[in-house]
């Protein structure tokens, strides 16, 4: 039976760096006889235009019904100003925490040809290869109570809440280990237990869930330090399980590590491996309209969906060989640019992973 493929492409640099993406998937597709079948709807700012909600229901239905989902990003300034609850971003959340994408997937690899471009020195990122397990539907992102209000001396005030649950931390500290498992056999928990109650649990638990690892070494380390020893030597980690908030800031973090926000990829996983997979970055407004953003976040994320969603693990590799090959070539959007490298466009970049590929 084919499978369904939703694309939502979303906002800003989003349909730009999905076409890409898109010309990738279709030709695996043919290529490997996956029997995919794709088809489009609106997320986020888009989604706000046609449906007046970031997420319709007639979406979320598709997307439920959908084998996997691949979006582009969400957000812009268009959409900054208008009511919070309908913001491209509450979109965003609403279909991950829907769909119970828990599990959030994010690969720092850096690519031997990027070292480069990479913000750190080469001999520090050389080989570099990080997991960062990313908790997606919980925490501070959706924490009740939340609220803004105005106290009765006149001054604004505003809170949020950053609830876990034992079993919300059990599952995604299972994902970390079984991640580590089949890696470097390293797992480190970044929490703020000195500080946080919810971190404390946190840590409490994750220790519990690793007396079924024992092959697999846990450290625990404050997201501050986390944030420090990215950049002093990164190399020291393997996989990393973190927060919703932490992986959001860590992962951008790492980002730069690789050579560019651009390159990162992501799997947001449920507990069935049924998964929306996406760039770790936004709808870059700066530079959206264009044509010059860095499609390869997009085009590994579907290396991704292959390899978690199908099992489809030679299809997978083959796109990222691709994406090698076109590096090697010496092509570079501006984001990863590097003396004598050839500057390139968003869909020369998807074009040149293309012929690699066929
Ligand atoms: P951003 O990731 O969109 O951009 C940050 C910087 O990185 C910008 O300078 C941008 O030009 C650059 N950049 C990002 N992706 C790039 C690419 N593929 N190629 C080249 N350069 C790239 O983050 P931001 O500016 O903080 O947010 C912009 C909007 O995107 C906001 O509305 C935000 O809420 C939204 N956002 C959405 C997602 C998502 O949909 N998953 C993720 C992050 C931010
Ligand atoms: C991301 C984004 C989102 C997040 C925003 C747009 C809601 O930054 O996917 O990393 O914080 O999760
Ligand atoms: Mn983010």
């Amino acid at each position: 039976m084919s499978k369904q493929i939703l694309i939502l492409p979303g906002d800003g640099i989003g349909p730009e760096i999905m076409a890409e993406a898109v010309k990738v998937l279709e030709l695996a597709n043919d290529k490997y006889q996956l029997d995919f079948q794709l088809s489009y709807d609106e997320l986020g700012g888009a989604a706000v235009d046609k449906y007046g909600v970031p997420l319709a229901d007639e979406t979320l239905e598709r997307a439920r019904a959908a084998d996997a989902i691949l979006l582009g990003a969400v957000g812009g300034p268009k959409w900054d100003t208008i009511d919070p609850a309908i913001r491209p971003e509450r979109g965003l959340l609403k279909i991950r925490s829907q769909l119970g994408l828990f599990g959030n997937l994010r690969p720092a690899l850096l690519y031997p040809q990027l070292a480069e471009a990479s913000s750190l020195k080469p001999e520090i990122v050389a080989g570099l290869d990080i997991l960062i397990v990313r908790e997606l539907t919980g925490g501070i992102y959706f924490g009740q109570p939340r609220e803004s209000k105005v106290l009765d001396s006149g001054e604004r005030m505003a809170f949020d809440t950053l609830p876990y649950s034992e079993s919300e931390i059990r599952r995604i500290a299972k994902v970390g280990f079984d991640m580590a498992r089949v890696r470097g056999k390293k797992l480190c928990s970044v929490d703020k237990a000195n500080v946080l109650a919810s971190s404390q649990l946190w840590r409490a638990v994750v220790e519990e869930v690793g007396k079924d690892y024992p092959d697999v070494a846990l450290s625990h380390m404050y997201v501050d330090n986390a944030a420090m020893q990215l950049v002093r030597a990164p190399k020291q980690f393997d996989v990393i399980v973190t927060d919703n908030m932490f992986g959001d800031i860590l992962s951008d973090e790492a980002s730069m590590l690789t050579g560019s926000i651009g390159m990162l990829p992501s799997a947001s996983l449920d507990s069935n491996n049924k998964g929306m997979y996406e760039p770790c970055h936004g709808s870059a407004p700066d530079i959206a309209g264009q044509g010059i953003a860095n499609p390869l976040a997009t085009i590994l994320s579907v290396s991704m969906m292959l390899r978690y969603s199908f099992n489809q693990s030679v299809a997978a590799d083959a796109i990222e060989q691709a994406v090698s090959n076109v590096l090697d070539l010496g092509l570079r959007t501006g984001d990863i640019w590097s003396e004598g490298c050839q500057k390139t466009d968003t869909r020369a970049m998807g074009d040149a992973v293309v012929a690699a590929l066929a």
